[in-house]
C-alpha cells in the first residue's frame, strides 16, 4: 500500500526492535522504504539495510549539519558509496540556517558539490530546506539534476508553487497532521497528484495522535488520512499516487 519515501531506520532509537519492526512491514501494508543517509556512517548503514531487505532502498549524502570539517577524501568516499546498486538518490542535502553551527558559505559549497555529483551520476536529489528558502531555491535553479523532492515540506503556498515550477516533488511528513499546521494544510491542497510524496522521517515527526513518540512507517496511515481529507479523496488514492510517484522518482521497477 504505502511507500515511505524518507526514513532513518539506522537510527539508534530502533536498536531494540529494528529487525522485528522491519520484518512486520510487508503484512502491514508498507511496500517500500527509502532509508536516507546523512553522513558516511549512516549512508553505509542505509546500504546495509537495503542489502538485507528487498523492499528497502538507500540514499547517501552529507546533511547540511555534517559538513563543518568535511574533506575531499570524505567526498570521494561518498562518490564510491554511490556505486552501490541500491542507491537511488543523493540526499539528504541542502541548507539549514536554523542553527548557526555550520557557516552558510560552507553549507552552500558542499550542497552545490553534491548537486553536481547527483548530476554526474544521473541520480535525483532529496532536499532538506530549513529557514533557507531563498538560498536553497537559487541553488536548485542554477544546478540542473535528474529530479528532486523537497523532503518534509514546511514552507508557504508561494514557496510550494516555486518548488513545483522547478519540477520538484513535495513530500509531506507527520507535521501536516499537527493542529497548528494551517499553512501546510493549504499547501497540501494545491500539490498536483503527480508531484505528491508521503514520508515519515522516522524516528522523528510522528503524526497525530502519536506526536512526540518514536515514529515508524506504520504511522503513514495517519498522515495519509489527513492528506486524503484535505484533498477530498480516499486514503487508498493517496497511497496509490504517492507510491507510484516515488517508484518513478527513485527508478524502482
Ligand atoms: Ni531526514
Amino acid at each position: 500500500m504505502f511507500f515511505d519515501s524518507h526514513a532513518h531506520y539506522e537510527d539508534r532509537r530502533f536498536d531494540e526492535d529494528r529487525f522485528s519492526l522491519l520484518d512486520s512491514f510487508k503484512e502491514n501494508g508498507i511496500d517500500y522504504i527509502v532509508n536516507i543517509g546523512t553522513n558516511l556512517e549512516t549512508s553505509k548503514k542505509s546500504i546495509e539495510l537495503a542489502n538485507k531487505y528487498d523492499f528497502i532502498y538507500a540514499t547517501a549524502a552529507f546533511y547540511p549539519d555534517e559538513v563543518l570539517s568535511l574533506t575531499e577524501e570524505d567526498f570521494f568516499k561518498l562518490e564510491k558509496l554511490c556505486e552501490n546498486e541500491k542507491i537511488v538518490a543523493i540526499g539528504e542535502i541542502g541548507l539549514d540556517y536554523h542553527y548557526d553551527d555550520v557557516p552558510k558559505e560552507k553549507q552552500i559549497y558542499w550542497f552545490e558539490r553534491q548537486m553536481k555529483l547527483a548530476n554526474k551520476l544521473d541520480l535525483p536529489v532529496v532536499i532538506h530546506m530549513r529557514d533557507s528558502t531563498k538560498d536553497t531555491l537559487d541553488i536548485l535553479k542554477s544546478n540542473k539534476v535528474k529530479g528532486g523532492v523537497m523532503h518534509c515540506f514546511s514552507g508557504s503556498v508561494e514557496t510550494a508553487k516555486n518548488v513545483l515550477e522547478l519540477g520538484y516533488y513535495i513530500s509531506f511528513s507527520g507535521t501536516v497532521t499537527f493542529r497548528n499546521a494551517k499553512n501546510l494544510a493549504e499547501v497540501a491542497k494545491i500539490v498536483p497528484d503527480d508531484r505528491l510524496f508521503i514520508e515519515t522521517d522516522c524516528p522523528y515527526l510522528s503524526p497525530e495522535p502519536y506526536r512526540g513518540k518514536r515514529n515508524s512507517s506504520l504511522n503513514l496511515i495517519h498522515t495519509a488520512s489527513v492528506l486524503a481529507n484535505l484533498r477530498n479523496t480516499s486514503v487508498e488514492h493517496i497511497a496509490d499516487i504517492t507510491r507510484n510517484n516515488a517508484k518513478t522518482f527513485y527508478n524502482i521497477k
